[in-house]
């Protein structure tokens, strides 16, 4: 037998105990639950579709939609379907509209489909070993993936992929709102699919899991479940609740990869009511299950975070970051830049972020220096933790030149026995810090000081 955490379904809805998982199970700690993941979500599926005809109109309103009714017709030339799948029939379904990309699965022959769509113009962009691809025409870029089902070798890991169909290809997927998809094609036009009874749990309100063992195979669900419950303001139902905190307690953040954290924490950061996401990953152990430990400052910074007119959704997760992850020295924030891949930039901003503590205890010299080093978005940062602004200080020390020539510092510096350096620093702390403007007054402290 492989050895392979693989939570295979028997009959659809039974996980299958084999040594594979029972092995794994014991490396997380978890062999003495397994019932608990056997256990599975009723009700049972629903194999019946709906008929939907009101969320084909809202498509009609959206951009692409002429280009969709000619990939529908360009998958019917090979006998394909088309679907739509995922979060933006979920948004559709949720909000009447749709918020982000549209994502197309595909039921047919990948080949064939390919072929007829570049008769029709439609270029291929990007085909990857998940089986989805990207097709443009007209610049336009449309997201199709074919019907698949994954594999994951071990909890936390990136999955194996497969084709399959499409219930299959729900089933993999994470909580029942997202598992659902529209018929596009002729013949299942406006027909919903809606095996685990997502429609209805929108319109109860409830985020529900599809299968019990979802946020083991990739706990990155669990931040993904908090985003979605604030973003749409749903309920967990209680079961879920109860896995997810489970899954937490378990550490299973800690089996996936930092970087894999960081995209969701990104993700997570984006949503108008990150704040709520942020204290409810709090309140059910998430930061703490990671190794981060949110104070009481940090909750009073995140309050202040609220009112700044400048944060934006683009540069709030620079605040958000540094807030988190870098606010105290203690909390190492130049490890986490590593562990999170950030860009270099980034991570030597996050690792100033907790100096802003001493920056008024520091010489002159210093604190240039590290002002110098700093991002605008830093030291907004440092103003919100001070209470204080120190955007036009920032300003100043960015654009001061000292006012002496450098042949009037070497001469000096030479007579002095001093580096040139030195008295460089010392003219710009006379005219930043003690507002000197003249050259000779400037020369005459210079004379006097032992710098
Ligand atoms: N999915 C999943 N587990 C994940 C990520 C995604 O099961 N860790 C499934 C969900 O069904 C999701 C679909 O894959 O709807 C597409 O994923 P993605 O595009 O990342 O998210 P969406 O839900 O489509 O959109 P949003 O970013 O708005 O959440």
């Amino acid at each position: 037998m492989r050895r392979c955490f693989r939570p295979l379904l028997r009959g659809h809805d039974r996980l299958w105990l084999g040594e594979d998982l029972i092995e794994v199970s014991k490396r997380y700690g978890l062999a003495g639950e397994l019932k608990i993941y056997a256990d599975p979500f009723p009700p049972s599926k629903r194999s019946y579709p709906l008929v939907l005809e009101e969320a084909i109109s809202k498509l009609k309103e959206h951009e692409l939609s002429p280009y969709l009714e000619e990939l529908t017709h360009v998958a019917s030339k090979v006998d394909a379907k088309l679907y739509l799948v995922g979060g933006a029939l979920r948004d559709i379904l949720i909000g009447g509209c749709v918020y982000r990309e549209l994502d197309l699965l595909l039921e047919g022959d990948l080949e064939r489909f390919l072929e007829s769509a570049k008769k029709c113009k439609f270029s291929l962009k990007e085909l990857t070993p998940f089986l989805t691809l990207k097709l443009v025409k007209d610049g336009k870029v449309f997201d199709i993936a074919l019907g698949r089902k994954e594999i994951y070798e071990r909890a936390g890991a990136l999955p194996k992929v497969f084709p399959a169909k499409l219930y299959e290809d729900l089933q993999r997927r994470d909580f029942t709102i997202n598992a659902m998809a529209l018929g596009l094609s002729e013949g299942i036009k406006g027909l919903l699919f809606d095996p685990f009874y997502g429609l209805d749990d929108i319109k109860r309100g409830i985020l529900r899991l599809i299968k019990p063992y979802a946020f083991i195979e990739d706990p990155t669900r669990i931040i993904r479940g908090i985003r979605l419950k604030v973003r749409f303001s749903l309920n967990f139902e209680d079961r879920t609740l109860d896995l997810m905190k489970k899954a937490i307690d378990k550490g299973a953040l800690l089996w996936v990869g930092w970087v894999r954290i960081w995209k969701e924490l990104e993700e997570l950061f984006k949503e108008d009511e990150y704040l709520n996401g942020i204290v409810l990953m709090e309140d059910l152990g998430c930061w703490q299950s990671i190794g981060v430990k949110l104070s009481k400052l940090d909750m009073e910074v995140l309050d202040r975070l609220k009112g700044e007119k400048f944060l934006s959704q683009e540069n709030r997760k620079e605040f958000l970051l540094f807030t988190i992850f870098g606010s105290e020295a203690h909390k190492h924030p130049r490890d986490w830049g590593l562990r999170f891949q950030l860009p270099k930039r980034l991570r030597e901003d996050l690792s100033l972020a907790p100096l802003w503590r001493e920056l008024k205890s520091l010489s002159f010299e210093n604190r240039y220096r590290k002002f110098l080093r700093a991002s605008q978005n830093l030291v907004k940062f440092w103003s919100i933790c001070l209470e204080e602004d120190l955007f036009s200080l920032w300003k100043a020390y960015r654009e001061a030149r000292p006012i002496l020539s450098q042949e009037e510092m070497e001469n000096i510096a030479s007579l002095k026995g001093k580096e040139y350096g030195r008295i460089k620093i010392e003219v710009l702390r006379l005219q930043l810090e003690e507002g000197l403007r003249s050259k000779d007054d400037i020369l005459e402290r210079l004379r006097k000081e032992s710098v």
